[in-house]
């Protein structure tokens, strides 16, 4: 992993420099590092527009430029996005140590720009390639990254400190998202969260299958039972808070593969479904970075485990089951596992602990997808000002969410003639939404809740700083939430 270090006064000498130049800047600039003459010739060559890369020596030094665009029109985003432009190029020519100059934008705030460069670069270093053996099939890492600034404020090295810790936590998300459904099993998910719970001294519950039956979460065993390996819930109490009794609590939906069960998904939409714990992913990542920053709140993690699998022993189409809520829900698709395995992870915890805020985060339909794209996620809420803190938290750290409302007629559509509630909708329009009013049914009065349908957490091609395949998509969101309010 590349190491982050912070360097002030003079720049001196560096084996390579990155510069981040808007248009403006680019007329104006000059650097003790490279000659008069060298610098026309850049100025000839390179126009700092947008995602531009230029490579260029001077004085036995290299350096790398990429351009901002004009100043007035410079965002996080773009930053983001030249920050990657370089580390790709680095990492491409096996550059692996450079100095990266801190620009001074006159539309940016300073200590944003700084996290964001930060975030960028660890985002940006980042490849799920551990099982390439060919080494020269793999881009290469980066090794150290100094960032250079002439006066570091205290609270502004802290800011970076704190950004490196989040960032390493959407990365450990990638790293586990991204392994697929062989090696992680609801087994497997069971050890990743005990280790977590040792590292990070998290006091940890598992209710194995044979306790989820006798305690009635009849919705979860049965997406699972038709698995090698069963289902379970896991719970991980973070207590920064001692002081108070309250909890907010996190939950993920952790489907290790989703076969769509007897109702089974055909070739090309079967292939990514080992991303389907990524919920789970996401909760884990947030409880490893919330212990390590020391938030000051009760965090409880509610991590909801099954493999959605064809067997003779699978749960079948149109089972009708007591949930543990005691709602009866019909099973009218198979596929619609995720709202199940969540209703009865939301309603146990909510009945042991006392709940404030309930946040869920689930890969749970595909219409949320074909609403958004892969660019945003679904956030659907009780309470205008958790919905707000979540979409204000999203734009400032590029992990977006987007509201979409449950309508009584969303609820209205999950309602069965055999049984409470069904899992599915007649209708495949609104598929979000339904899903969502589906969930809802297992809300206490009273308690705030948002539910993150993440469409952003699986990407199916790289953009940029965000990979294929396992995005790390809700631990810098979630944190950034935890820490905005207070
Ligand atoms: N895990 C899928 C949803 C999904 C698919 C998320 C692709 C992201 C990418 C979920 O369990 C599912 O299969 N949902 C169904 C629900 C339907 C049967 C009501 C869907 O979206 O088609
Ligand atoms: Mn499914
Ligand atoms: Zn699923």
């Amino acid at each position: 992993m590349v190491t982050i270090k912070l360097k002030g006064g003079e720049i001196g000498r560096t084996s390579i420099s990155v510069f981040l130049l808007s248009e403006e800047a680019l007329a104006k600039f000059s650097s003790p590092l490279i000659d008069k003459m060298s610098l026309t010739h850049i100025k000839q060559d390179f126009k700092a527009k947008t995602n531009e890369v230029y490579l260029c020596y001077s004085n036995l030094e290299r350096f790398i430029l990429v351009g901002l665009g004009k100043e007035r029109d410079v965002t996080l985003q773009i930053v983001r996005l030249a920050i990657y432009e370089a580390v790709n190029k680095l990492r491409t020519m096996n550059l692996l140590s450079s100095t990266f100059i801190v620009p001074s934008l006159p539309m940016v705030e300073e200590t944003s720009l700084v996290k964001a460069m930060v975030q960028s670069i660890l985002l940006s270093d980042y490849n799920f390639d551990k099982y390439l053996t060919c080494e020269e099939k793999k881009l290469k890492h980066l090794d150290m990254v100094t960032l250079f600034k002439s006066v570091w404020a205290q609270e502004l090295k802290e800011d970076v400190k704190k950004t490196i810790t989040i960032v390493r936590g959407t990365l450990y998300t990638r790293d586990l998202q991204n392994e697929r459904a062989d090696l992680v099993t609801p087994d497997y998910l069971e050890i990743v969260a005990k280790r977590l719970a040792t590292e990070c001294s998290l006091p940890i519950k598992v209710l194995s299958y044979e306790e989820l039956k006798k305690k009635g979460l009849n919705l979860l065993t049965a997406v699972g039972q038709g698995a090698a390996s069963l289902p379970r819930l896991i719970l991980l109490e973070y207590r920064g808070n001692p002081t108070s009794k309250t909890w907010i609590g996190l939950v993920g939906k952790g489907i290790t593969f989703d076969s769509g069960g007897l109702n089974m998904k055909p070739t090309n939409f079967i292939e990514n479904m080992y991303l389907d714990k990524s919920g789970v992913a996401s909760v884990l990542g947030v409880l490893k970075v919330a212990s390590e920053l020391k938030l000051k709140k009760n965090i409880i993690g509610v991590l909801a485990i099954a493999e959605n699998a064809v067997d003779a022993k699978s749960y079948k189409p149109q089972a009708i089951l007591k949930s543990y809520k005691g709602l009866t829900v019909e099973v009218t698709n198979t596929d619609a596992e995720g709202r199940l395995v969540l209703a009865d992870a939301l309603s146990y915890v909510q009945d042991h602990y006392a709940i404030t805020i309930l946040i869920d985060i689930a890969t749970l339909t595909g219409a949320c997808v074909v609403a958004l794209g892969e660019y945003a996620s679904g956030v659907f809420s009780n309470d205008d000002t958790l919905r707000n803190d979540l979409i204000v938290s999203g734009e400032r750290c590029f992990e977006r969410v987007w509201p979409l409302p449950i309508f009584p007629e969303h609820t209205e559509e999950m309602k069965s003639s055999f049984a409470d509630l069904k899992n599915s909708s007649k209708s495949r329009y609104g598929g979000a939404c339904t899903g969502a009013a589906f969930l809802q049914q297992f809300i206490n009065e009273g308690v705030k809740w948002a539910h993150i349908d993440a469409s952003s957490s699986i990407t199916s091609e790289q953009r940029a700083f965000i990979p294929m395949n396992g995005t790390g998509f809700g631990v810098h969101l979630l944190i950034e939430y935890l820490l905005r309010t207070g």
